[in-house]
């Protein structure tokens, strides 16, 4: 059965895009068939990250007015073969696709896959509304800053009132010294926080922000951290 994930936040830049495309990616150099979905509609950037902006043709919007068929409007991914990416709209179009339009959407598409990844927009109106409901599984990500956790608590209280069979954290651009230096909460004082799993640990570092998703160098501390978080979620860490 194909898993439906939605990666969300609450609060805007705090890396949503950044781990759906890295988590995309690695899912896929796991042999699993992934399709990564930007949800964000408008203010899309999960083409530029996944390195497809240029070969966009059609968008979500273009398949649900029946301009084209879903599959025509995905893009493999230049980095692995068994990534796809079903990019968003560039116009500032999100009334347009409803709950039932991106859920149907979504539906579809995942025969064939084994992964769909859908890239939450930020904050809890509609746009959020739209992408948890198309989703049966969902990722909140965080950093340890606490307006960043207080919209990650917010989020978690709100996605518990939705029927989603697994719900985990990731910690973003985590500093080992300011953990160290006791100036940052450590993961495991997160998870008691939020009440809920941490899956992933990814560090702050310049080349999740400078490379493409299929370019991090394997000895760098966040291609780890991604792999760790890839194992995780096709184990389901409980
Ligand atoms: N682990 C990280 N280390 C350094 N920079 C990061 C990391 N994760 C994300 N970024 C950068 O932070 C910015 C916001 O990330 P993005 O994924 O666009 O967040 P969101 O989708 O939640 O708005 C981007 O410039 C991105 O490259
Ligand atoms: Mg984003």
């Amino acid at each position: 059965m194909t898993r439906k994930i939605v990666i969300t936040s609450g609060k805007g830049g705090v890396g949503k895009t950044s781990i759906t495309a890295n988590l995309g990616y690695r899912l896929a150099l796991g042999g699993k068939r992934v399709c990564v979905c930007d949800a964000d509609f408008g203010l899309n950037n999960l083409d530029v990250v996944t390195g497809v902006e240029n070969l966009v043709v059609y968008d979500v919007v273009d398949c649900i007015e029946g301009r084209c068929r879903p599959k025509q409007a995905l893009i493999q991914s230049p980095s692995h073969k068994n990534l796809y990416v079903l990019p968003s709209v560039h116009t500032f179009a999100k009334e347009r696709v409803s709950p039932e339009n991106l859920k149907e959407l979504i539906e579809g598409l995942s025969v064939g896959f084994d992964f769909v990844l859908v890239d939450c927009p930020a904050g809890i109106g509609g746009g959020f509304h739209k992408a948890v409901s198309a989703c049966d599984e969902a990722i909140v990500v965080t950093t340890s800053q606490i307006s960043s956790l207080r919209d990650a608590d917010k989020v978690l209280s709100i996605l518990r009132s939705y029927k989603l069979s697994e719900i985990g954290i990731v910690v973003n651009m985590i500093r080992g010294d300011l953990v160290a230096d006791k100036l940052a909460l450590t993961p495991e004082k997160i998870e008691g926080l939020l009440k809920t799993e941490v899956i992933g640990v990814i560090p702050a570092d310049d080349r999740v922000m400078l490379k493409n998703a299929g370019d991090l160098p394997p000895e760098c501390e966040a291609f780890k951290a991604f792999k760790t978080l890839c194992s995780n979620v096709v184990n389901k860490k409980k």
